[in-house]
C-alpha cells in the first residue's frame, strides 16, 4: 500500500464514520481527521461567547480568528491550544453546530484548515463534504450509511455512557432534523460522491465493516 494515500468518508450522523476511520488509521499508521470536530469547536467557541446562530458575520470571524489542532491522533482537539474535546460533544453543540455549519464562510474557513493538515497525504479523513468538496481527488472514497433507528441507538447509547439524560426518541427526531438540514444546505450538502464505495452498517460490527473498508482500500491502490 502507498503511505501517502488520502481516504475520505462521508455519511450522516451515527454512520460509524469517525470510530471506522480513526481504527483504519491506526491500522496503516496515517494521520486522522475528524473534520465534524472543528465544525464543533466553532460552536463551542460561539456558544461560549453567547454569539447566536444568525449573528453570520460574528460567526464568520470566530471561524477564521481560531486555529484546530488534534493530538492523539485525533482522539484530542485542540481549540486555540486548548483541549474541547468533551466540551464539543454535547446535545447543546450538536444543535448549534447545524446551523452554524451551513455559512459558506465558515465552512470555507474549515476547509482551508482541512487541506492544511491533509496537504501531504497519508490521512484517513471523514465528514459530510470530504469526498465532495474538501478532499475531491482523494485516492479511495467512502460513503458510510446506517438506518436511522440504528443511528438513534448508536448516539443513545454514547450520551447514556456519559451519563446524558435522553430518550431514544429524542435522539432519533434529533438526527432525523440534523439529517434534513446537513441533506439540504445550499452550500456542499451531504451527499454520495460518485466514485465514492458505499458501505451500510446498520446489522454489521466494527470490525466487519473495519475488514470491508482495508479490502478496498487494498484493491484500490
Ligand atoms: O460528524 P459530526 O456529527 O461531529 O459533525 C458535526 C456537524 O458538523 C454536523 O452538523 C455536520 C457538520 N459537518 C459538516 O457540515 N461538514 C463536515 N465535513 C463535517 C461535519
Amino acid at each position: 500500500m502507498r503511505k501517502s494515500l488520502t481516504i475520505a468518508m462521508d455519511g450522516p450522523a451515527g454512520s460509524g464514520k469517525s470510530t471506522v476511520a480513526r481504527q483504519i488509521a491506526e491500522k496503516m499508521g496515517y494521520l486522522f481527521l475528524n473534520s465534524g470536530a472543528m465544525y464543533r469547536a466553532v460552536a463551542l467557541l460561539a456558544v461560549s461567547a453567547n454569539v447566536t446562530c444568525t449573528d453570520v458575520e460574528k460567526l464568520i470571524e470566530l471561524a477564521h480568528g481560531c486555529r484546530i489542532d488534534f493530538a492523539d491522533n485525533g482522539k484530542i482537539t485542540l481549540l486555540n491550544g486548548e483541549d474541547v474535546t468533551d466540551q464539543i460533544h454535547t446535545p447543546e453543540i450538536d444543535i448549534a453546530v447545524a446551523e452554524i455549519a451551513r455559512i459558506p464562510e465558515v465552512r470555507k474557513a474549515m476547509v482551508k484548515q482541512q487541506r492544511r493538515i491533509g496537504k501531504d497525504g497519508g490521512i484517513v479523513v471523514e465528514g459530510r463534504d470530504v469526498t465532495t468538496v474538501v478532499f475531491p481527488d482523494a485516492e479511495v472514497k467512502f460513503y458510510l450509511d446506517a438506518s436511522v433507528q440504528e443511528r438513534a441507538k448508536r448516539r443513545f447509547l454514547e450520551l447514556q455512557a456519559k451519563k446524558i439524560t435522553c430518550t431514544i426518541e429524542q435522539i432519533e427526531l434529533e438526527i432525523r432534523t440534523r439529517d434534513e438540514k446537513d441533506l439540504s444546505r445550499a452550500h456542499s450538502p451531504l451527499r454520495t460522491a460518485d466514485d465514492a464505495i458505499v458501505v451500510d452498517t446498520t446489522d454489521k460490527t466494527l470490525n466487519q465493516v473495519v475488514e470491508i473498508i482495508i479490502k478496498q482500500i487494498e484493491a484500490q491502490s
